[in-house]
This record gives structure tokens, C-alpha cells and sequence, in this order.
């Protein structure tokens, strides 16, 4: 396998709990949005006919940043449909640590589950990627997903002079475009085949909103910069080979409202022609609850830089491990892993203001025509 298929192979949050753990702000955008998928819920016109209803989370992680939704939307359904088996899948891919997903989910862990509450429930887990079918035709009733439609498939391109898309230029940026376009219709084309009719879709996107702000990036100091800038550092030191900094790209592509619409605007778009409709866009921004907890209680710029990080490198790691030779020993590897991540570090310690990691996503409800 070659650098660029591997990098989108090698996908995947820190394990063991951290990523929920690191990852406050991804809940809080799930928390806050709750009120779509309930809104889904109630414009879902069944009747309590006792057939089984599945909801699922796709690319869940660990399962921990979408617990309280779940529980919510979960409680919902019973409520509305008292005599019809509830089906709640989680999936991620492969490399995914889902014996993290079963221990939250069946209470082994300091989170609180919902199972012991919504009686009829029966939870699973699929490794098949989402740019694929994961469930049978007309089977899904709720489909959701945050934070995770932003990797693509393949990486289509090395960027020669940054590490993300967002930094990229010319036919670089626009390989990547096409990519995200092409997988991003995919992945609409899969979900309408799986979804019953009247059954609906709650997408909570990275993106690039109406003023041009999208992860990191929303007046202060740019966050994919301050990757590209550290890692070029190292290379410049000859810490990693040039070849290694051009293999290090995210296999991401962040898409524009108009992006994530057309397929469900344009009336020849094989997406709208399947079924598939808009219900509601909107874009929000999430302040970073790192950067507000410095700024507005203990303003300990040390103690910023230390707990940023984790949330930095929960996501972030694997790409930059992907970037690195496989010739060199693990422990080398991971020498370099931490030396990259502490001078990030020192970097916001020496000058906190501006830091930050604020989410910029696009919240789409979407439902599948009914016959
Ligand atoms: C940033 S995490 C978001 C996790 C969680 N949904 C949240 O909002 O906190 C992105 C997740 O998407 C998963 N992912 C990426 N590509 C995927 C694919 N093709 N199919 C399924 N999951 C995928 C990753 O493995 C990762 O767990």
C-alpha cells in the first residue's frame, strides 16, 4: 500500500477513553444541536406497528461525546413507539477502538449510560466505513452523524507546502475538492438506499461557514498553520525527511454550505433524483472550552497549553504517525510524535492569546422522501 491510500486507512481517534475524555468541545456540539434530532424524531410519521426501528451513530469514536443525544433521541422513540424494537448501531472503521464503544456503552466506565433506562433496546457495532452500505435497503430510521464526514475516502494529492486542504492551492486544493465532493455524494447515495421512507438524517459537519471560518480558524491564530508550522520546523531541523513532511496530509476536506447542499439542491444530482431532501442548513460556531476556560476563569496560560493539547492530538496524531517513514523504529517514532506535540505545546504556553480550537459546523436535517 502506498503513503497516500494509507493515510485514509490509518484513520482513527487516541483510544482507551481518551478521545471523549480530550474532546469536551465535540460533546458540547452534539449536546447543544440535540434539539434537530428530536425535531427529526417528532416529523417522523410512523405507526407504532411494532416493526424495528434502527438509529444509528456513524463514526461514533468511542461513543462518549454522543451518549446524551443518544439517550435523548433513544427515550423519544420509546416514548412514540412503545411496541417497536429499538436497533442503536455504532460505527467507525477498523482501527476504531470499539471495546472502548461496548464499555461505555454497557456502563463500565464513569459515564453514564442509557441502556438499564429504555427497555426493547438492542445495541450493536459496525466496522464498515460509511463511504459504504453498513445497513439493508429501507432498514434505517435515524440516521446521525457528527464530526466525522469530513474524511474522505482517499488522500488524492501530497499538498506540497501545508498539511491540510484549508492550506492548499491550484489543483492540490482542487484534488481535494473533488474528493470531498465525490464522497460526500456517496455517502448521501448509501444513506438514502439504507433509509425507510419518511426516514430522516441529523449530519453535523466540519465546514467552512459564510465568513470563511471553519476548525481553528475563526480570527485568531489559525490552527492548521500552527500544525503546518511546527512540522515544517522539524523538518527544517531534519528531525523528519522532506518526504515524510510532503507525505503528512490530513485526509480531510472541509466543504462550503454550497458544497454540502447541491447534492440536494440540483434537481439531476443523483442524491435528489434517489429521494433524498432538504430540510434544514444552518452554521453554528462553538467557542473552544479550553481557550473560554483560560480566558474567563483561571487565565494560567501553563495550564491552557497542557490541557489544549490532549484535544489537539486526540484527532490529530494518527496523521502525523502516517506521515513518518514505517522504517523507523516505533519508539523513534514515538519520540518524535512527543517532541512534536510539546512544541506545539510550548508555543501556546509562551503565547497563549489567540489559541484556540473553536468547531465551525454545518448542521444539515435531511429525510427521505415517502412513497
Ligand atoms: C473527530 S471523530 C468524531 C467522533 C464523534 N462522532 C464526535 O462527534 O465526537 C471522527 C470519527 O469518524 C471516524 N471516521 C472517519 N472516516 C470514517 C469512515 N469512512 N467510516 C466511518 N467512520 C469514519 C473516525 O474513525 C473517528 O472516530
Amino acid at each position: 500500500m502506498n503513503a497516500v491510500s494509507s493515510t485514509a486507512r490509518d484513520i482513527s481517534m487516541k483510544g482507551a477513553g481518551y478521545y471523549s475524555k480530550a474532546t469536551t468541545g465535540a460533546k458540547e456540539v452534539i449536546d447543544n444541536a440535540t434539539p434537530m434530532v428530536l425535531g427529526a424524531i417528532e416529523a417522523m410519521d410512523f405507526p407504532d406497528d411494532g416493526r424495528l426501528i434502527t438509529m444509528s451513530d456513524m463514526g461514533c469514536a468511542d461513543g462518549g461525546t454522543s451518549i446524551e443525544m443518544v439517550r435523548k433521541a433513544l427515550t423519544a422513540m420509546r416514548a412514540k413507539w412503545p411496541s417497536c424494537p429499538l436497533q442503536m448501531v455504532y460505527t467507525d472503521l477498523p482501527r476504531n477502538d470499539f471495546s472502548q464503544v461496548f464499555r461505555i456503552i454497557h456502563g463500565q466506565t464513569d459515564i453514564k449510560s442509557y441502556t438499564s433506562e429504555i427497555d426493547n433496546l438492542y445495541v450493536f457495532a459496525s466496522a464498515t466505513s460509511f463511504h459504504q452500505n453498513i445497513f439493508p435497503a429501507e432498514t434505517l430510521y435515524l440516521g446521525f452523524s457528527a464530526t466525522a464526514s469530513h474524511y474522505i475516502s482517499d488522500k488524492p494529492a501530497n499538498i506540497t507546502d501545508h498539511v491540510h486542504m484549508v492550506g492548499a492551492s491550484g489543483s492540490e486544493r482542487q484534488a481535494f475538492e473533488e474528493q470531498g465532493r465525490r464522497d460526500w455524494e456517496s455517502f448521501l447515495l448509501n444513506r438514502t438506499k439504507e433509509l425507510a421512507p419518511g426516514g430522516h438524517l441529523a449530519l453535523f459537519n466540519f465546514g467552512i461557514d459564510e465568513e470563511g471560518r471553519y476548525l481553528g480558524h475563526t480570527g485568531g491564530v489559525s490552527m492548521f498553520d500552527t500544525f503546518n508550522e511546527v512540522w515544517a520546523e522539524l523538518r527544517d531541523a531534519g528531525t523528519v525527511t522532506a518526504q515524510e513532511y510532503a507525505d503528512t496530509n490530513f485526509p480531510q476536506c472541509y466543504r462550503t454550505v454550497e458544497q454540502f447542499t447541491a447534492p440536494l439542491t440540483d434537481e439531476s444530482n443523483p442524491v435528489y433524483q434517489a429521494g433524498l431532501r432538504l430540510k434544514s442548513v444552518e452554521t453554528r460556531v462553538v467557542r473552544c472550552p479550553y481557550e473560554r476556560d483560560f480566558t474567563e476563569n483561571h487565565g494560567d496560560a501553563e495550564k491552557f497549553a497542557r490541557e489544549y493539547i490532549p484535544t489537539l492530538r486526540s484527532w490529530s496524531e494518527m496523521t502525523f504517525a502516517s506521515g513518518l517513514s514505517p522504517d523507523r523504529p516505533v519508539d523513534e517514532r514515538i519520540a518524535i510524535l512527543d517532541g512534536y506535540f510539546d512544541a506545539y505545546e510550548a508555543r501556546v504556553r509562551e503565547a497563549p492569546q489567540g489559541h484556540a480550537m473553536d468547531y465551525v459546523h454545518i448542521y444539515l436535517v435531511l429525510q427521505k422522501a415517502d412513497n
